[in-house]
């Protein structure tokens, strides 16, 4: 795992949106993984400002949602796949149906994260995962307890998340659903490149228990741990409980200039 500390969310969202640019240049078809939240939001400004500037074409790209809540009314600005519509698409040149979420409105949610799971696998897999954190350590929806192993399934909210989420809904608790669906850790697990995001101080006990803590069901996080190329890049108030600060800070400051993320 490598963690990259950084002095604000700006310039993690140039380094990300650096690191997007550079494997859509390579591969043009890549299959991106893209997070809702606040936090991959400077990720997406980045890519926009590329794609405005002539640097960068998703035209040819796919991108699936990690996860979705359940039973908002239709059009609600705050499910996740509006977010990405709204945040994302409209800034960039996606070709029509290529960005695709868990259908949540399926009159069998079984089947259709069944279906979820096949559709990962036909596109291929995804190349990059943008990953944001729950303050519980959740990736994804997937709450603490969740199996290391779990795939795309519907899962029950924590209270702790339902709080942290109000904020989107005016504040009222009441209007953020109970339930969700979302990628299992075993799904995303198998991306070929996982990019955790953390920001703010509120971020630094579950980015060090991820990143320093042992690897539990009760941190989700923590399952970065067992993937072989996984990115953290964290502000200086999320860094702020890492042990191993100032190796992670030598390590990226003398990394050879070939070396990408
Ligand atoms: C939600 C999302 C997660 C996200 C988390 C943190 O629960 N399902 O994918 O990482 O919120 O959100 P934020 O980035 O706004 O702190």
């Amino acid at each position: 795992m490598e963690v990259v500390i950084l002095p604000d969310r700006a310039t993690a969202g140039q380094l990300v949106g650096g690191t997007i640019a550079e494997l859509v240049g390579k591969r043009p078809e890549a299959v991106l993984g893209l997070a809702t939240g606040s936090t991959p939001l400077v990720v997406y400004r980045d890519l926009a400002r590329r794609h405005a500037a002539g640097e960068l074409s998703l035209g040819r790209a796919q991108a699936f949602l990690l996860d979705e809540y359940i039973g908002l009314p239709t059009g609600d600005p705050e499910a996740y796949r509006a977010f990405i519509a709204r945040e994302l698409e409209a800034h960039v040149d996606f070709a029509p149906g290529a960005v695709r979420g868990p259908d949540v409105r399926a009159g069998d949610l079984v089947s259709a994260c069944d279906d979820y799971e096949r559709a990962l696998r036909a596109a291929g897999g995804v190349d990059l995962q943008l990953l944001g954190i729950g303050t519980d350590g959740h990736i994804g929806f997937n709450e603490p307890g969740s199996s290391l192993a779990s795939r795309t399934r519907i899962k029950t909210l924590t209270a702790q998340t339902r709080r942290d989420n109000a904020r989107f809904f005016d504040d009222d608790v009441e209007r953020v659903p109970w339930h969700v669906v979302t990628q299992g850790i075993g799904t995303i697990l198998e991306a070929r490149h996982l990019v955790l995001l953390a920001f703010g101080p509120e971020k630094a006990a579950a980015a060090a228990l991820a990143v320093e803590g042992p690897v539990t069901a009760m941190v989700p996080a923590s399952a970065l741990q067992l993937h072989p190329h996984a990115t953290v890049v964290v502000d200086e108030e999320a860094a702020s409980a890492l042990h191993l600060a100032d190796y992670y800070r030598e390590t990226w400051s003398h990394k050879p200039d070939w070396q990408a993320l």
